[in-house]
């Protein structure tokens, strides 16, 4: 399973790609905000930047809503760098941006996806990846990890080619039951993924053995 890291953070980045364990980074207008970003300009120059650390996927969501407007700004998006990825948001007029983008190379990433027949619609339109919001279900006492079943399933009923990234992730079970469903992407904040790595009984076995280590090199 790959691992994207959700955030537009530099610094959180930065660190996530030196484990050697980064595959891509997933934005969204929430995430640029939350850096202080406070202009297009900005936000392009943002996301280039990140593309020149990770050199892999990064995804960049589109704000509008009517199709053309979608295509517009979706083209303008994948100009900054190869390694973009436009997101559109699972509406109707979000469809027929993806189908265009599609047709014309541009790989798109289906956002806001909250039922198995949203991410198939975005399937059939092309989509590259569609990205379904797990804990953002779970917060509404619905099972997010059971929609992400359920579309891996129909994806591989019909052979979709289109990848499925398990977004709005809350906590390393989320990654755990990621990895298990044979989902190919989670997209997980930095705070999740420095959690994935520890387990108490690593920290207590370091220190016995370094403690020990005392007695042999007094
Ligand atoms: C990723 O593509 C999504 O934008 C993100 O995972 C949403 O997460 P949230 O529900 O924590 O905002």
């Amino acid at each position: 399973m790959k691992f994207f890291i959700d955030t537009a953070n530099l610094a959180e980045i930065k660190e996530a790609h030196s484990l050697g364990i980064l595959d891509g980074v997933t934005t969204n207008p929430s995430l640029i905000a939350k850096e202080g970003i406070s202009n297009r300009e900005a936000f392009e120059k943002h996301i280039k930047t990140i593309c020149e650390i990770i050199e892999a996927p990064v995804n960049a969501e589109v704000v509008s809503t009517s199709a053309d407007e979608m295509i517009a700004e979706g083209k303008k998006l994948a100009a900054i760098d190869p390694h973009v990825v436009v997101k559109i948001p699972m509406i109707t007029e979000g469809l027929k941006a993806v189908k265009q983008l599609s047709e014309e190379g541009i790989r798109t990433n289906v956002t806001l996806v909250f039922s198995p027949l949203q991410a198939l619609m975005a399937a059939k339109a092309g989509a590259s990846y569609i990205s379904p919001f797990v804990g953002r279900l779970d917060d509404i006492a619905h099972d997010g990890m059971a929609i992400v079943e359920q579309i891996i399933d129909i994806f591989s009923n019909y052979l979709f080619e289109t990848e499925v990234i398990v977004a709005s992730v809350r906590n390393p079970l989320h990654v755990l039951l990621a990895a298990k469903f044979g989902a190919d992407i989670a997209t997980i904040p930095f705070k999740v993924i420095d959690q994935l790595a520890k387990h108490p009984l690593t920290d207590i076995g370091l220190t016995n053995f370094l403690k020990d280590w005392q007695k042999v090199e007094k």
